[in-house]
């Protein structure tokens, strides 16, 4: 499989973005993430391109949370995407990469005092609702700061997206948003549409991640346009945007076959249409939050091989120079990887290795990876990185966080620098009382 640029060169080593990724290797140290500039683009153009060709108005926000980096929000936003947020670490990013603030929509599901002055303060352009207490809140805030607030009541539809139970999240048994069994999603549109500094502008859903059956899309959008009529029919107000939220899948692995975005579109946006229609409803803005799409296939991560240790007729261990650390996917979600050599890209397949990280726990990261002879010192190029890797990289093992690097014709850019050992200590503080031996 290879995805985006990716391809092996005349002498047998992968290139991605036309670099020679084995000499990047070299040259920033690993592990190391690398993002495919011209697939990440490519992506957010199809995106636009299958949504926009189908339905009139259409507004694609990247949820950042996939990969937060300053450069990404830039790319996205040249390709004219939004930017959404759950944070107050995501918006300060967002804002700090020059996202103009009404481009950025904010959610939570438990957003401080702080995330909700910081959103107020910086005037974004939505913001999700989850909880009832969230209005009364934010109602003090903008009116204290003299703000008319755009918002989104984020209904929990009741849909099970058939992907990993850790990222169902649009199910009756969610903490996410309002449900709409049992009327707390009409309650809660209720009463945002009597605080005065808020503005509601329409609902938000989010079923899930990674899901490649279009079904539960339809479903969920279906359910979110008969609530709309709903809030029309009994508070006579019409909502101008419905916001879908992400969820498509990706590929990490041959013979994985999410749908086209043709597909996807097709199915969401007919689906809107047709419930539109049926009841009468004017077509909302539809908004669309992709994260692991748009990046997901654009990021690679190198590692260097160390130790290789073979138990004859069990298993053959080769470990990396990290794992859980950069990529704690494998271990919180069972989430399956594909890697190449990439300094041996040309050769055949003909050893069966399970790929260990660094840390000091049983740390997979690919069980039963086809691979050539390989050796300690051979770069390993796992793919279907770029989405929620550096994002959820943490320092266990105080293991300093991979640098990431953008690649594109022949050139590399540094995105994020490698952590430091200072970096590391750099919080660490000692109290007096400690000092003395
Ligand atoms: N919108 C909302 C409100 C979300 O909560 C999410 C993801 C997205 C959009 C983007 O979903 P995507 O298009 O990326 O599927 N850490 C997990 C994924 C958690 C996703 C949480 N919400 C993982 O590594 O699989």
């Amino acid at each position: 499989m290879l995805l985006g640029t990716q391809r092996v060169n005349g002498s047998g080593a992968l290139e991605i973005g036309g670099c020679d990724v084995a000499k990047l290797a070299r040259k920033y140290g690993t592990p190391l993430y690398l993002l495919d500039e011209d697939c990440l683009r490519q992506t957010c153009r199809d995106y636009r391109r299958a949504f926009e060709s189908r339905y009139p108005n259409v507004h694609i926000s990247f949820s950042s949370k996939a990969f937060t980096t300053a450069a990404v929000c830039r790319i996205v936003d040249q390709e004219g995407l939004g930017v959404d947020v759950s944070s107050g670490g995501e918006l300060h990013t967002a804002l700090q990469a020059g996202i103009a603030p009404d481009r950025i929509f904010m959610h939570g599901s438990n957003k401080s005092p702080a995330e909700m002055e910081a959103a107020v303060a910086n005037r974004v352009g939505r913001l999700g609702i989850d909880h009832l207490e969230e209005i009364d809140a934010l109602q003090e805030i903008a009116g204290r700061q003299g703000a008319e607030l755009n918002v989104l009541i984020r209904v929990a539809p009741g849909v099970t997206a058939n992907t990993h139970t850790h990222i169902q999240t649009g199910k009756v048994d969610t903490k996410f948003g309002f449900s709409l069994a049992g009327g707390a999603a009409i309650e809660a549109v209720a009463k945002a549409l009597k605080a005065p500094n808020l503005r509601l502008r329409g609902i938000n859903c989010h079923i899930g991640s990674q899901i490649f059956d279009l079904e539960p899309f339809r479903e969920a959008a279906s359910m979110m346009v008969d609530f709309a009529a709903q809030v029309r029919d009994s508070l006579g107000v019409t909502l101008d945007d419905l916001d879908l939220g992400g969820g498509i899948g990706v590929r990490y692995q041959d013979g994985d076959q999410p749908p086209s975005l043709d597909e996807y579109a097709e199915a969401v946006t007919s689906a809107v249409k047709q419930r539109c229609q049926l009841r009468s409803f004017p077509l909302p803005r539809l908004i669309q939050e992709p994260g692991r799409r748009i990046v997901g296939e654009a990021g690679t991560t190198l590692y260097t091989v160390g130790v290789v240790k073979d138990i004859p007729g069990i298993r053959t261990y080769i470990s990396v120079d990290g794992g859980l650390s950069d990529n704690p996917r494998p271990a919180l979600y069972e989430a399956k990887y594909s890697a190449i050599v990439a300094n041996k890209a040309h050769q055949p397949r003909t050893h069966t290795v399970t790929v260990s990280g660094k840390h000091c726990e049983t740390d997979t990261l690919i069980v039963d990876l086809r691979v050539p002879e390989i050796s300690p010192g051979d770069v390993l190029a796992v793919q279907t990185t770029g989405a929620y890797n550096y994002s959820m990289a943490s320092n266990y093992n105080r293991l300093p966080r991979p640098a990431a690097v953008l690649v594109a014709n022949g050139r590399a850019n540094l995105i994020v620098r490698r952590e430091t050992l200072k970096d590391l200590v750099r919080c660490d503080r000692v109290p007096p009382r400690l000092r003395s031996s």
